[in-house]
């Protein structure tokens, strides 16, 4: 890293030098550096080879439920045996998908009281994962339950004492982590590609009814083919609402914002690139724009977050944002930038960029550059490439299933796995507390080691 007052380059300044603004550090220097770009691609794992067979369950068979389903069962010695979902309809597909000899039931107990399950799929809505995550580790099966882990921050320490209690394997479903992308990206950081790690920021962008959780109601909704009892679980009582059951995420008794749906994946991958715990202050802002649908959750939201220096970080900042009214349309990012240099991070690819070329765009510096008079060259230096690209082979079988691949070997070998309760809890947290940052209107005070509010 360059340290304060040290050179910024080989080059010298005479003429307006002695005016001190260099001095300031603030004046940059005009280096002519061609963009260079350089490619790699990143290997694809070994796939592992079955040894017992593993017999699955899915609780919630909904999209990212089955989505799960198919994933998981491209893991050698994987088998679904049995479904449950408080919907008729999503039990039909799970039956006309896998089979009709495949166990259905409305009933999520029923699952776990049968000895030929090992590991259950937790597809329902947030408001559900721990109770059910509890219970079915505490009935002896692995669980593999969908972001973010919790509901609230509050039902966290249950299910991590419940990890613990039942000795069982358990996986949160940020895929993302479990990247190649996100690998590189820890490797390089390590290696110091980017100097000295000051700011992340990440953000998803969306501009379309689906994108904003408009989703269709399914033809033969009605109170006959939906247990309303069995999804309001401990959520308040109403009647029969189907925009609730199938556009749950509007709503806070189920959902958990955009922040719970979406930021809590950046957290993951972030904390994993940098071995971090997490921030210790969480601040939100935001608003409800255009989707006004009845939701109760804003359509934009901004967070800030200030990282603690810890063993595996320098202080740093971190923005994000959700911007479901994007003009721009669908994207996603996750950025680092360090002391020399910055990298883009996705699941399949890391852009890193160095900071070597600097030609102001911004007027007043380049006025204050040309005023620094006359450049002395020395003996211009060997670049290194000012752009490298880390791309996935092309027959990468995705985050997803290196995410579910990692699971089962957790499962088969008893061995950690890449995201368990505790990194589950520290990723969800500061998601959750944007939600009570922006409802409130205070900043949250996290503890990222003891995992605990603070007042
Ligand atoms: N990892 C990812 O990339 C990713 C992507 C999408 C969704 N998700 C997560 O997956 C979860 C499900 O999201 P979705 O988009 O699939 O929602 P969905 O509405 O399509 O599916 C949820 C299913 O759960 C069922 N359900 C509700 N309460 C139940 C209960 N008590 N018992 C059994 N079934 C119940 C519903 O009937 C529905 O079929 C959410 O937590 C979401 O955050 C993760």
């Amino acid at each position: 890293m360059t340290k304060p007052g040290a050179p910024l380059s080989r080059r010298r300044f005479v003429g307006a030098l002695a005016s001190g603004a260099l001095a300031t550090g603030a004046t940059p220097v005009a280096l002519s550096a061609r963009p260079q770009r350089e490619r790699h691609l990143l290997t694809t794992r070994r796939h592992q080879s079955a040894n017992d067979l593993i017999q699955i369950a899915v609780i919630g068979a909904g999209g990212m439920g089955m989505a799960d389903v198919d994933t998981a069962l491209r893991v050698p010695g994987v088998k679904l045996v049995a479904a449950a979902d408080c919907f008729d309809g999503r039990l039909e597909a799970a039956r006309g998908r896998h089979g009709r000899e495949i166990f259905t039931t409305r009933d999520y107990r029923e699952i776990l009281a049968r000895d030929d399950i090992d590991a259950v799929i937790v597809g329902t809505p947030d408001h559900w994962h721990k109770q059910i995550s509890v219970d079915a580790l505490l009935a002896g099966k692995a669980v593999y339950c969908e972001k973010p882990m919790v509901h609230s921050i509050e039902e966290g320490a249950e299910l991590v004492s419940a990890q613990e209690q039942s000795g069982k394997t358990f996986q949160v479903g940020s895929q993302g982590m479990s990247s190649l992308g996100n690998e590189k990206a820890k490797q390089l950081l390590e290696e110091g590609a980017i100097g000295e790690l000051n700011y992340a920021e990440g953000f998803w962008a969306r501009n379309d009814p689906i994108g904003a959780w408009q989703y269709e109601i399914p033809e033969g909704a009605s109170e006959e083919t939906v247990d309303w009892d069995m999804f309001l679980g401990s959520a308040p009582r109403r009647p029969y609402d189907p925009l609730r059951i199938f556009r749950w995420r509007n709503y806070r008794d189920y959902g958990t914002g955009v922040s719970g749906d979406l930021f809590v994946h950046l957290f993951s991958s972030l904390h994993f690139v940098a071995s971090s715990h997490g921030p210790r202050k969480i601040m939100a802002q935001g608003g409800l724009r255009y989707w006004k649908d009845g939701r109760e959750v804003p359509d934009v939201l901004l967070g800030m977050f200030d990282y603690p220096e810890s063993s595996g970080h320098p202080p740093f900042n971190l923005s994000l944002r959700v911007n479901f009214v994007d003009g721009t349309s669908g994207t996603t990012f996750l950025r680092l930038v360090g002391s020399e240099g910055a990298m883009d991070v996705t699941w399949t690819e890391v852009v890193l960029r160095k900071n070597k070329v600097v030609n102001p765009t911004d007027v007043f510096l380049q006025m204050k550059t040309d005023e620094m008079g006359t450049v002395v060259e020395e003996r211009a230096t060997m670049l290194p490439p000012a752009e490298t690209v880390y791309v996935a082979e092309d027959d990468y079988w995705g985050a997803h299933y290196d995410h579910f691949a990692n699971f089962f070997h957790g499962v088969r070998e008893g061995v950690p796995v890449a995201e368990d309760a505790v990194f589950g809890l520290r990723a969800a947290a500061p998601a959750l507390a944007c939600n009570d940052s922006y409802f409130d209107e205070k900043v949250v005070s996290w503890d990222p080691e003891t995992m605990e509010v603070r007042p």
